[in-house]
């Protein structure tokens, strides 16, 4: 067999070094491979089975620069030595000195030569040799270690360390053999069981790549959901317990009619200023109201009709605002201010359900979407947020139980011992804001809004006049907030949300502190 050097990879060129003999030492074959790169060519040969090995650890000794020195030029007494032998009349120690070219071997190397009785001093006080040759011990034991790496005798080899000539390390290295299965060629290793393989039998014959269930996997970044995503999925899931139907809110463009005229607001209200709602410039207006919906049969030119007149001159039991209603102004489209615009839609087709007894039926609904004011933006304020809404239809609802419906609710938020405060709200009456004691901030936070839609709000859509309706809405931010502990309303939407956050942000459970 040619005796060419390995070739090949590192995993190959052990098969073949271990194909001449085995078992071999690595540290002798492959003297210059680095210790991760053998071993990991080992692992790969030892998990086929191609070849076994254990590592061993041994102590080498080794030169330290001034035992390289000596090696090279002889211990200090000998070069002190061979400058006198050389001088038969002897040196003085400056001539000494300067014969060696280095003070320090000079001034080691005649006391140790003198100990050895190799130099002595003439009557004037020169230095000269007293031998024709010596034997330089020092020298030898260098050049062993030098050549064998290691001294027979540890008793000089501790000593030689002490005087800090060599140093001893350690040295790993594989006692490697061959294994079951050893061959000069690694053999191609299948991955997966294909078709072709089952279809021509190659699989009985093919050697397949073991499963690593050590391997951590590549890292992943999956997608996160958004702190407000988890809180909407929390609420929801609070109002689907509680027998909620969830609205439709998934358009954003209302027109001014269902955003505030079925809502009683005025179309003097401060609201509907440009300031405050956003317009949509094209198209700018919503198409009139229809005498009869092809799709829903619905007759929404009478109910148009009827909004106008409790606007313009009062109408069920209100006196209405008394001024001059404008068509034009309620098909103007916004993006809408409130979820309240699909509540009132909602309640609208309520109104024309039939239950068993002829009557609209009692009906609960919830909406958790996106909202838009023309508002400047600060800290705490967006041009765009989320409301969470719901509202109950029933016959002969009270206050009361308005108040008590919301303690369970938010309850279920854990926030407990609420306080109510009257407010206005142009489409309630009575309406109350909602206060809760907040036991990190320690003080009274607002968590929402709400009250009993009007009578005549009501009436107009068609309902009974004993069927009743609570609403109340609060922003899906607010409490995200308070359990994110987030200050500032930019870090959790719009540009400069921190994506790690959204990563990272821990899903909550509303009812735990
Ligand atoms: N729409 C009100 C708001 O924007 C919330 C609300 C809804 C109040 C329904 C009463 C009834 O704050």
């Amino acid at each position: 067999m040619p005796s060419a050097a390995p070739t090949g990879d590192l995993a190959s060129q052990v098969l073949q070094a271990l194909d001449k003999s085995s078992p071999l030492l690595s540290a002798e074959a492959f003297p210059a491979a680095g210790f991760t790169e053998l071993k990991a060519a080992l692992d790969r040969l030892a998990s086929r089975d191609m070849v076994k090995y254990e590592q061993l650890e041994r102590d080498e000794a080794v030169l330290e620069p001034e035992g390289e020195q000596i090696a090279a030029n002889g211990s200090h007494e000998a070069r002190v030595f061979e400058a006198l032998r050389q001088a038969v009349e002897g040196l003085t120690v400056q001539e000494l000195e300067k014969a060696i070219g280095d003070k320090n071997v000079v001034k080691i190397g005649q006391g140790k030569a003198f100990k050895e009785k190799w130099i002595a001093k003439t009557k004037d006080g020169k230095f000269q040799a007293t031998a024709d040759a010596i034997k330089d011990t020092t020298q030898e034991q260098m050049r062993t270690i030098q050549k064998t790496r290691a001294y027979p005798d540890a008793k000089v080899l501790n000593d030689l360390r002490k005087r800090k000539l060599v140093r001893i390390q350690k040295i790993y290295t594989f006692k490697v053999q061959k294994g079951d299965k050893f061959a000069l060629e690694i053999p191609e290793e299948a991955t997966d069981l294909t078709f072709d393989m089952i279809a021509t039998g190659a699989w009985k014959t093919a050697t397949f790549k073991p499963y690593n269930f050590k391997a951590l996997g590549a890292d992943q970044r999956p997608g996160a959901l958004h702190p407000l995503n988890k809180v909407r999925a929390e609420l929801r899931q609070i109002f689907f317990e509680m027998g909620f139907e969830e609205m439709p809110t998934d358009k954003c463009v209302e027109s001014g009619f269902w955003n505030f005229d079925t809502l009683f607001v005025p179309q003097q209200h401060p609201a509907r200023d440009l300031q405050d709602t956003f317009y949509i410039s094209d198209p700018k207006l919503a198409d009139p109201p229809r005498a009869e919906d092809e799709n829903d049969k619905k007759d929404y030119k009478k109910y148009w009709e009827n909004v106008k007149a409790v606007h313009q001159n009062g109408k069920y039991g209100s006196i209405g605002y008394r001024y001059p209603w404008s068509g034009d102004e309620t098909l103007k489209l916004v993006l809408r201010t409130h979820t309240t615009a699909v509540s009132a839609a909602m309640l609208y087709k309520l109104a024309h359900k039939k239950g068993p007894d002829g009557r609209p039926p009692p009906a609960r609904y919830f909406s958790i979407d996106r909202v838009f004011r023309n508002e400047s933006v600060d800290a705490t304020h967006l041009a765009e947020f989320h409301q969470v809404e719901g509202v109950i239809a029933d016959y002969n609802l009270t206050l009361g139980g308005l108040m008590e419906f919301m303690e369970i609710f938010f309850g279920k938020m854990g926030l407990t011992d609420l306080k109510f405060k009257p407010a206005y709200n142009p489409y309630t009456e009575p309406s109350m804001e909602i206060f809760a004691y907040h036991k990190g901030l320690k003080k009274l936070v607002e968590i929402g809004n709400s009250g009993m839609f009007r009578p005549e709000m009501l009436e107009s859509m068609g309902f009974p006049p004993d069927m009743r309706v609570y609403g109340w809405g609060l922003s899906l931010e607010r409490p995200t907030m308070i359990k994110y502990g987030i200050s500032n309303i930019r870090e959790l939407l719009g540009h400069k949300v921190d994506l790690n956050f959204v990563q990272s942000s821990a899903a909550v459970r509303l009812d735990k502190a």
